[in-house]
Order: C-alpha cells, then sequence, then structure tokens
C-alpha cells in the first residue's frame, strides 16, 4: 500500500496456482480441461499464470477473447460463452479458430451457420441446456432455472441437435451448462450431471455422439462460514458417473480459482458517529468492489496490522455518494485509526472486473505477490484516463 497507493488489489500467484492445481489434481482420473472464467478476473498478467499452467478459458464478449488471446490461452482451450454474441463477435472467434461456442438459443445457432458460411468455416458448438437444476444461491446467481434466460429448454434440445445437424457449417460436438455460481453443497452438481448423461445418452441413441461435456462454473468458496466442497470432493462425488465415458469433461470456475487470491487494500479516512451508527469511512467504495452494494454480499474485513484494541460494531463505508455505498455493515471489528490499513478478503473474483469509474474515481491499481516477489498488474488509473475518447 506505501508503494502503490490505495485501494490496491493484491493478489497472490500462490494461492492462485494452488487452486488450479488442487482442481485439475481432483479430476486427473477423467480427461478434463479447466476452462478458468476469465470475467470473474481478467487482469492479464493473472490470466497469464493460468494459461502458462495449461488452463484454457471461457470468454463471454470480443473484449475477452482480445484479452484471452493476449494472456496467452490458445484459441484451441477457448470456449465462447453468452445468450447474445453478435455476428461481429461470432465472426472474430471463428477468425481464431476457437474451440467452441456455447450456444443458447435456435437463432443464434442459426446466425452462427450464416457467419461461418460467409467465411467458408465450421464452427463447432456444444449447446447450452437450461437443466432445471436450482443451484440453491442468490437468486442474481442462479442460472439453470426456467426463470432465467440462459440456456435451451430441456424439452426442445433434441430439435436443437437435429437442427445443428441439418446446418453445413456447424458442427455439435458437445452440451453444455451452468447452474449458477457460488454453490457450496454437491448436490446441484450430481443432479446436473446426471441430467447432463440423461441427455447424451438419448441423443447418441438417435445417432448424435458428442464429444464434450461441459458443466459450467459455480464451484463456491468460504466468504463467512460457508463450507464449500473442495474440488477434490467435488471430484469424489461425480466420479462414479463419469469415469470410462469416452467424453471429455470442461469446467468453467472463476470465482473458486481467484477468489481467495485476492485481497483490496484500503486505508481508513474518517470515524464518525450519526447517534445511530458509529461508521468507519475508508477509500475504498462501491465502484471498486460492487458485491456488497450489488448483492448484500459478506467480505470479511481485518485490520492488516494485529493491535489489541477495543472492538465496535460499524458500518464501513466508502466516499461515493450514495447510501448503498458500503463494504460491510453493522459488523464487529477492532475499531481502527484514522489512515490504518484495512485488508476486504476474498475480493479477487468479480472485485476489480466489475469496478467501475462512478463519481469519477479513477480504477484501483492491482499488483501481484509471489513469494517475496511483487509486480504491479495494472496501473491505478489517472484523472485523464477518465476522460479518454470523451469530446
Ligand atoms: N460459466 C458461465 C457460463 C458463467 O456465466 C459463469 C459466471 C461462470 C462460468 C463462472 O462462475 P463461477 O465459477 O465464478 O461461479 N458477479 C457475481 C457472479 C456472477 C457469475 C456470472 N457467471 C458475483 O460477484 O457473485
Amino acid at each position: 500500500a506505501k508503494k502503490w497507493g490505495t485501494p490496491l488489489y493484491v493478489y497472490s500467484a500462490g494461492r492462485l496456482l494452488k487452486n488450479f492445481h488442487d482442481f485439475d489434481q481432483a479430476f486427473r482420473a477423467v480427461p478434463h480441461l479447466i476452462c478458468y472464467a476469465l470475467k470473474a478476473n481478467s487482469n492479464l498478467s493473472l490470466a497469464r499464470i493460468l494459461s502458462h499452467e495449461g488452463a484454457g478459458t471461457d470468454i463471454v464478449s470480443a473484449g475477452e477473447l482480445f484479452r484471452a488471446l493476449k494472456a496467452g490461452f490458445p484459441p484451441s482451450k477457448i470456449v465462447f460463452s453468452g445468450v447474445g454474441k453478435t455476428r461481429d463477435e461470432m465472426r472474430a472467434a471463428i477468425q481464431k479458430k476457437i474451440l467452441m461456442f456455447n450456444v443458447e438459443s435456435l437463432e443464434e445457432l442459426d446466425t452462427l451457420n450464416d457467419v461461418a458460411r460467409s467465411m467458408k468455416a465450421v464452427a463447432s458448438v456444444a449447446l447450452r441446456v437450461n437443466p432445471e437444476v436450482e443451484a440453491d444461491t442468490h437468486h442474481h446467481i442462479t442460472t439453470g432455472t426456467p426463470e432465467n434466460k440462459f440456456g435451451i429448454r430441456k424439452k426442445f434440445i433434441f430439435d436443437a441437435y437435429r437442427a445443428a445437424g441439418r446446418m453445413k457449417n456447424i458442427r455439435a460436438l458437445g452440451l453444455q451448462a451452468h447452474i449458477g455460481s457460488q454453490i457450496t453443497s454437491v448436490k446441484p452438481f450430481v443432479q446436473l450431471v446426471k441430467t447432463l448423461l440423461t441427455l447424451t445418452e438419448s441423443l447418441a441413441n438417435q445417432g448424435i455422439n458428442l464429444r464434450y461435456l461441459d458443466i459450467g462454473g459455480g464451484l463456491g468458496i468460504t466468504y463467512r462460514d460457508e463450507k464449500p466442497p473442495s474440488p477434490f470432493d467435488l471430484a469424489r462425488a461425480l466420479e462414479p458417473q463419469l469415469i470410462g465415458r469416452n467424453m471429455t469433461l470442461l469446467f468453467e470456475p472463476g470465482r473458486f480459482l481467484v477468489g481467495n487470491a485476492g485481497i483490496l487494500l484500503t486505508r481508513v479516512l474518517y470515524r464518525k458517529h450519526s447517534g445511530k451508527k458509529t461508521f468507519v469511512i475508508v477509500d475504498a467504495a462501491m465502484n471498486d468492489l460492487a458485491r456488497p452494494a450489488l448483492y448484500d454480499a459478506y467480505h470479511h474485513i481485518a485490520p492488516v496490522k494485529r493491535a489489541r484494541r477495543a472492538s465496535k460494531i460499524v458500518d464501513i463505508v466508502g466516499p461515493v455518494c450514495e447510501s448503498g455505498d458500503y463494504l460491510a455493515r453493522g459488523r464487529r471489528i477492532p475499531f481502527p485509526e484514522q489512515g490504518e490499513l484495512l485488508a476486504v478478503e476474498n475480493a479477487g473474483a468479480y472485485g476489480f472486473a466489475m469496478s467501475s469509474q462512478y463519481n469519477s474515481r479513477p480504477r484501483a491499481a492491482e499488483v501481484i505477490v509471489h513469494g517475496n516477489r511483487q509486480m504491479l498488474a495494472r496501473k491505478r488509473e489517472t484523472l485523464e484516463d477518465l476522460i479518454r475518447g470523451e469530446k
């Protein structure tokens, strides 16, 4: 913080590598590819650590394709998700020869076929099915139920594969689903895999043989007192269904890989009492870390220096001009001094990636530590960055 200023995102390369290797090791008995969900944290240096370890990536836009390639992911390990890919985005991804598009509607399939035809190419696809499995998580981040915009309805999936089969510029190679995020039990995953395998078996009976089974991301982490399964627990629960199948398993984890590999460092600006509450005003705000304001998400916040002092129940808030701008509410913490550093924990996923310049606040810097080395992975934005492109 002294060197780079605050607010500052700090990532641990060691933790990131451990998370990746744990996941990879856990599923060593089945052919698989881990396609890191780049949306969780798309910092180039961070992503490069994963590409270097052999990970693939799951992208959702032309912007993420651009980043993925810069970060060294080979196109043969890139899958492209999302309900609203544009023709331009399809063209860019076909040109780079990515592994697969995860297609979410018949109209999208049609359009992809058309774009591929215009390029005299064949686009490989997995169809994303809405498996109608409850993920048991926050309603903003559940995706596998009929309430959600994602995927193709189960009862239409056979028609969709038959349609794909008739398209000259489409090759259907896989089946994909993603049921939600921050899932803290194995049950929904077991149910998901069962549903997906029933589908692939029925498809095989109709002569449609798929090579890839992509079960999406969603494995949760501990923010407060959740006890999510480890990748080893997950593998143990899923393996009986998966072993001996002639399919490559794809995963799209985001949060699990980067979530607990990052903290947000922030400095205490002021303390004050409102008559009802005690506020600790810090220099990080909802524009830096949106999750508390957006989802009422819990992030543990701890003083960086462990000093002995009385604890107090406080609201930890940022400088943004909204009452909803908070990092913690009604939280008991050792009452910090003015100027003291606080660490907002488990901020590596959907932290910087969802940050904005709201209130014309330049975005934070990002630093990666590896053992006793550190590197600036993204400079703090300047005032000039705020007005780039404006007239
Ligand atoms: N695959 C697809 C198709 C996805 O939509 C997502 C996340 C993932 C993989 C990665 O999911 P993960 O392993 O990270 O759970 N901003 C929210 C989370 C949104 C998740 C969006 N999709 C949050 O901060 O909690």
